[in-house]
């Protein structure tokens, strides 16, 4: 078997997760790529730390990992546009499979990266930059790429819906529960981009040119955060029979000429709680998308914190390293002969919620 050798570029709330699966789950990942996936080195800033991983795949040199022979597939999740922008595309130009959950990064060089990964036959992921486990940028590039979407509305930041249920359930302060998110993983690096809608803004960027087959970049997005949403606020909401969601709303608008526009915002909006959306609390996130065939779909689940992150990072990677082992094919009867089937007299008749 030709290993397939993996960077990880970042070790903190993702990376720490991406790299735990990578160990702990080595044997399922050799049988869904059809070969060994290995750690090659971690880049990080300090490695003076502990981090439970030998010491030996710890680095500061980025840029030496990446360039490293051994390397087949770079996980960036470092964060920030620079250096993570000049990594990607040097491991893309090398015509390394790139996986990424940095969408401040995406929200304004994906065409610039995407046509790195073109011209050198290259893979680029991105799941876990959109609403952390949940699956909606396949979703949208893949399965609804027959389909015309018009609508696409959710709550796409764990942060804020985090702050902003707790403010509307237990009457939790602000300051003290953004702390609590960044405690929990939740909070990006500087939580500015969450609280004042930048990181919703840059995932709604994503979401529109994806959803609508054009380029909408983050400054494209019109933004307001939560950063002035009061107490008293919240209890005026309630009285509406209401509560108050950080949205991201992008939908095809009437354009001047023959063409739609696209119009993308993220805002605080009033839910009334009867609405699907006001049920989506705590750092969970809920993308709804309208197509115009496929009708109203709903995606939902944890939409932040390390573990989910990981996962979506995690499906890109088996896609992307079965793609270089096996040029894009199921790796055939191995995936199926994982676990027996219970005999059906073994089968619980009971399943509890
Ligand atoms: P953290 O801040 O927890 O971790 C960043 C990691 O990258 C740290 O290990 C840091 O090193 C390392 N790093 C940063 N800059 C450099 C550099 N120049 N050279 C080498 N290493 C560097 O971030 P998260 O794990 O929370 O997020 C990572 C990415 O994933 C971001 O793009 C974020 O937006 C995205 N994301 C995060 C989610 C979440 O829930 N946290 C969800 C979805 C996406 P050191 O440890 O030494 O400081
Ligand atoms: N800071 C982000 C959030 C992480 O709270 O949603 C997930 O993208």
């Amino acid at each position: 078997d030709h290993p397939i050798g993996v960077a990880v570029l970042g070790m903190g709330n993702v990376g720490t997760e991406v790299v735990r699966i990578l160990q702990n789950q080595a044997d399922d990942l050799r049988q869904r790529v059809g070969a060994p996936v290995v750690l090659r080195g971690v880049a990080v800033r300090r490695t003076d730390i502990d981090r439970g991983i030998p010491a030996e795949l710890l680095t500061t040199d980025a840029a030496g990992l990446v360039a490293r022979d051994d390397v087949d597939l770079v996980v960036e999740v470092m964060g920030g546009i620079d250096p993570a922008r000049q990594l990607i595309r040097t491991a893309l130009e090398a015509g390394k499979s790139v996986v990424t959950a940095n969408k401040a990064l995406l929200a304004d060089y994906t065409g610039e990266l995407a046509a790195a990964a073109e011209a050198n036959r290259a893979d680029l992921y991105f799941e876990a930059a959109v609403a952390g486990a949940i699956p909606v940028v396949r979703p949208l590039i893949q399965s609804l790429s027959g389909d015309r979407v018009n609508k696409v509305v959710g709550i796409v930041n764990g942060t804020t819906n985090f702050i902003l249920s707790a403010m509307d359930e237990t009457g939790a302060d602000y300051e003290v529960t953004l702390k609590e998110a960044t405690r929990l993983g939740y909070a990006e690096a500087d939580p500015t981009a969450d609280v004042e809608g930048y990181d919703a803004a840059a995932k709604a960027a994503i979401l529109a040119s994806l959803a609508f087959h054009t380029r909408v970049t983050a400054a494209d997005v019109f933004r307001e955060g939560i950063s002035k949403i009061t107490a008293e606020d919240l209890e005026t909401a309630s009285a509406l029979g209401c509560t108050v969601k950080l949205l991201a709303i992008c939908e095809r608008v009437d354009g001047d000429g023959e063409k739609d526009r696209v119009s993308v915002r993220v805002y605080p909006a009033l839910i009334p709680r009867k609405h699907p959306l006001s049920a989506v609390t705590g750092a969970f996130n809920a993308v709804v998308v309208e197509a115009e065939n496929a009708g109203r779909l709903m995606f939902y689940g944890q939409g932040a914190g390390g573990a989910p992150t990981a996962s979506a990072v995690m499906g890109d990677l088996v896609m992307a390293a079965r793609n270089k082992f096996y040029g894009g094919r199921a790796p055939g009867e191995s995936v199926y002969a994982e676990l027996p089937v219970a005999p059906i007299g073994d089968t619980p008749t009971r399943y509890h919620v």
